[in-house]
């Protein structure tokens, strides 16, 4: 399996509770490394670029309001698969469906608040990334 980067953001539920670095230790204890790294406050335009896909949802203002209601932490993760690794420790989106161990149940407060994102495929990474880190601030 080739080195693979996904795109990673610490959401404001988990910056507010000063968990970036728990939530990093699980990541780097699942063999993903940390390449890229930026703690930011997103406009309202941030928020909704990054989201658009899910413009026609019901949650979409919701989302959009809490991913700009404190910092988030935005992150380039490398690894082996690293795509599918990430959304291991992650868990399920809703943390009560998320598996014991995994951030989302043991750290996430809600659907919403749900503590990270991770992206849902290899194409989606290259796209998130791009949207949000410069080449040079990417070091493997
Ligand atoms: S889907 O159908 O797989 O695309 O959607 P899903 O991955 O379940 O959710 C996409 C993102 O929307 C957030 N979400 C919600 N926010 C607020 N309220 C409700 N009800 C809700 N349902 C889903 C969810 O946290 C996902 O955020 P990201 O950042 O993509 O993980």
């Amino acid at each position: 399996m080739a080195i693979e980067r996904t795109f990673s953001i610490i959401k404001p539920d988990a910056t507010r509770r000063n968990l970036t670095g728990a939530i990093n230790a699980k990541i780097e204890g699942a063999g993903l490394r940390i390449v890229g790294q930026k703690r930011v406050k997103w406009a309202k335009a941030d928020a909704e670029a990054f989201y658009a896909v899910h413009k026609e949802r019901p949650f979409f203002n919701d989302l959009v309001a809490f991913m700009i209601s404190g910092p988030v932490v935005v992150q380039v993760l490398e690894g082996e698969n690293a795509v599918a690794r990430y959304r291991e420790v992650m868990g399920a989106t809703n943390p009560a469906n998320a598996a014991a161990g995994t951030i989302r149940k043991e750290f996430a407060e809600s659907i919403e608040a749900n503590s990270v994102h991770g992206s849902d495929s290899p194409e989606n990474a290259k796209i998130e990334i791009a949207q949000v880190f410069k080449p040079d601030e990417i070091v493997g």
